[in-house]
């Protein structure tokens, strides 16, 4: 079956107040672009074109809004509403009848990825028939994730949400690659102490049984914060600094969707037409003449 794609994009975003007291986060600029360009850029790179996009009730009309039915990209979007966040792995249980049985491919809306190979890092993954893939990220503060424990032969034996005392340096970003068993282990997990359905618990589960990979993603990649005001800057200026030197464009699906041939020239071009007044627009219309 071909896998799907989710975009978990609700919550609260109580961090970044009082900037998203009436907007949502995942909407937010990083540099010019919406943020949730970037991790739907990561799917489309995934090669997965049938994507649920979980928001909030109150923000569901911005993200529509925004992102249109996909078909700009040669793609479709479905969206989902999730009444109160309660937690990651309950995107499993709300994109069950959109999964149909398909394995899935879950990025955290917020979730910004860089480097080089990252395509085939994603394409290796998503090969996979059976069990998840998730990826552990050396960061400095690990214990504002999900942490991986390793054993002594650097195989990991166990996932911590939130660690006071982080058994590694490793955090597992918002990226979950999982088979179509998703919604069933979901369904099976208790909500934690702070009442939430924990993707640690759902990995866990996969863990135990043998079917989890927690691949390293190196340090030739970025994977960026935008979870506090000063971290979405450096975010943006990352972006800003890479885009600007190199010329090209990172996170843009029209690109992705043009280069994969989801999209042609024709379309390419009526995309770059909505945004004549910007560098991103000369940039697509610089690709569909190039
Ligand atoms: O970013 C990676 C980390 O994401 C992982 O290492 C952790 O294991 C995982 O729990 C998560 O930690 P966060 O502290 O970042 O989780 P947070 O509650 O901030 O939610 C992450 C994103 O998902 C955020 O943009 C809001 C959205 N969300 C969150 C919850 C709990 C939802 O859309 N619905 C929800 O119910």
């Amino acid at each position: 079956m071909t896998r799907k794609g989710i975009i978990l994009a609700g919550g609260s975003g109580t961090r970044l107040y009082p900037i998203t007291l009436g907007l949502s986060k995942q909407l937010l600029p990083l540099y010019d672009k919406p943020m949730i360009y970037y991790p739907l850029s990561v799917l489309m790179l995934a090669n997965i074109r049938e994507i649920a996009v979980i928001t909030t009730p109150e923000d569901q009309d911005q993200f529509i809004r925004t992102l249109g039915d996909g078909s700009q990209w040669g793609i479709s979007l479905t969206y989902i509403v999730q009444p109160r966040p309660e937690g990651l792995a309950q995107a499993y249980l709300l994109a069950e009848d959109f999964l149909d049985g398909a394995p899935s491919a879950m990025v955290l809306g917020d979730n910004v990825f860089f480097g080089h190979g990252l395509p085939e890092l994603l394409a290796e993954a998503g090969a996979e028939a059976s069990g998840g893939t998730v990826f552990g990220y050396h960061v400095a503060d690990p214990e504002r994730y999900g942490v991986i424990d390793f054993d002594a032969n650097e195989r990991a034996r166990a996932i911590v949400e939130k660690p006071a005392v982080p058994p590694s340096n490793y955090a597992v970003t918002g990226l979950y690659f999982l088979d179509g068993e998703a919604p069933d282990r979901a369904r099976g997990i208790q909500p934690s102490a702070r009442g939430e359905l924990e993707i640690t618990t759902l990995l866990e589960g996969y863990l135990a049984d043998g079917a989890l990979r927690v691949k390293r993603m190196g340090r030739g990649y970025a994977w960026l914060d935008t979870g506090t005001h000063g971290s979405l800057l450096d975010a943006a200026n990352f972006v800003r600094t890479l885009q600007v030197r190199q010329g090209l464009q990172t996170g843009s699906p029209d690109e992705i969707a043009f280069s994969h041939g989801w999209i042609d020239k024709s379309a390419l071009r009526d995309r770059a037409k909505l945004f004549t007044k910007n560098d991103y627009g000369a940039y697509l219309l610089s690709l569909a003449e190039g």
